[in-house]
């Protein structure tokens, strides 16, 4: 991109800060883990505050979001993910209004907002490519959605130093962002879309260009800000680990369009798809190694049976049968691979042609297999679960 396009590129994200003062999300009030508006509620009796109706946007022959269909209850912290190309990044466009729907039509707060430009959509929005200023310092690059709203310097210095001091960056700002290191970036941009109080925060890759450690505690920045501050978040990613981490629910997309949405914890563990299953984790597919599937429950037709790694014990052939033999799944294999990852050792087994995988947690005591060695692997047959395929 040149200069004067990233430039552009700026000055229009800037004007999306508004011109009135916003106050929605200074006014709420943590309340555990979770900045729903109320979660005792069932999700379905919370009024949305972003609503998809049957979004689609085409490009010529490429359909980048098809049919999209999504509410976002207000304070809800819910993360795009999917593959490259799944139209995340579209979607989100499609809310901030830099680009236009071919079909369909979006509501914020009950109301359509097709003829309301992105400037006035009251959302901060950070890119994983920073968007900082390049020529101003962290204090102007800050002030500036500020003076842009018409807030006087003494008010301006005193929002930016609250925020700046919330982000740990109170002594860096009179540097310039080439100054800063990419996680100091980062936060200055959290800071930038933060400072304004919009309602809504549009996170697209925020921590893409970090690196691991760095990501880490950026995620963990970005989820206390969330508690403390409540915004209805929409984050776009394709870390499953940050998916999980930072999320209330969480979207999988795949070819513009939604696989499954659900908690954290449903999507990983009864993922309704083999595409969601391979997406977030790891999955052993028990018909792909040959198995007959064993389970309490029917097996829904179209469906195919999996078990994570994890719910896979590994024992020596030699060990006493277990005391729920009964409930569980038996195969005899011979260890193929051993891989130790700090807490976990994971394990290829093979069982017949197939390799199956095998994830436990490092613990004392433990026996611990090397190459070639004959095992015994069993799972209970309620830890498998049926994915459409
Ligand atoms: N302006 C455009 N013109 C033509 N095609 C586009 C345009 N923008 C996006 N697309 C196409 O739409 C599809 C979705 O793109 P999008 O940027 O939303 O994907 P994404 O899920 O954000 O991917 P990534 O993880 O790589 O960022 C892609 O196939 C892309 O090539
Ligand atoms: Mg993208």
């Amino acid at each position: 991109m040149s200069d004067s396009s990233v430039l552009k590129k700026q000055n229009s994200l800037l004007k999306i800060w508004p011109t009135t003062h916003a106050t929605a999300g200074a006014t709420a009030t943590p309340s555990g883990p979770s900045h729903l508006e109320d979660d005792r509620l069932e999700p379905s009796s919370i009024p949305a505050q972003i609503e998809f109706r049957s979004v689609t946007k085409t490009y010529g022959q490429a359909t980048a979001v098809n049919d999209l269909s999504l509410s976002v209850r207000r304070g809800e912290f819910l993360t795009i993910l999917g593959p490259s190309g799944s139209g995340k990044t579209t979607a989100l466009m499609l809310l901030a209004g830099f680009v236009a729907p071919t079909k369909g039509d979006i509501l914020i707060a009950g109301k359509s907002v097709a003829a309301v430009p992105a400037y006035r959509r009251d959302q901060g929005i950070v890119f994983q490519s920073y968007a900082l200023f390049p020529h101003l310092t962290v204090r102007r690059n800050l002030e500036f959605p500020l003076e842009m709203r018409g807030i006087g310097a003494a008010e301006r210095a005193k929002r930016v130093d609250s925020i700046l001091e919330r982000v740990h960056l109170r002594e860096f700002d009179s540097r310039m962002p080439s100054q800063l290191s990419g996680g100091q970036q980062q936060r200055v941009a959290l800071a930038r879309a933060l400072i304004a109080d919009p309602p809504i925060l549009l996170l697209d890759e925020p921590l893409g260009a970090l690196d691991r450690n760095l990501r880490e505690q950026m995620q963990g920045e970005i989820k206390s800000l969330h508690r403390e501050f409540g915004k209805t978040t929409i984050c776009v990613t394709h870390d499953q680990e940050e998916a999980l981490t930072l999320s209330d629910r969480i979207v999988v997309m795949r070819a513009g369009k939604i696989e499954q949405t659900d908690t954290p914890e449903t999507l990983y563990d009864r993922p309704m798809t083999r595409f969601v299953a391979n997406f977030l984790g790891e999955a052993n597919i028990l018909e792909d190694l040959g198995f007959e599937v064993e389970s309490d429950a029917a097996q829904p037709s179209g469906t195919v049976g999996m078990i994570r790694p994890e719910r896979v014990c590994i024992a020596a052939t030699g060990e006493p049968k277990r005391a729920d033999a009964d409930r569980r799944q038996f195969a005899i294999g011979t260890v193929d691979d051993m891989i130790y990852a700090g807490p976990l050792r994971k394990y290829n087994v093979r069982v017949g042609d197939s390799l199956l995988v095998v994830r436990q947690h490092v613990a004392s005591g433990q026996q611990i297999f090397r190459l070639g060695d004959e095992v015994k692997l069993d799972w209970l047959r309620s830890d498998v679960r049926f994915v459409a395929t």
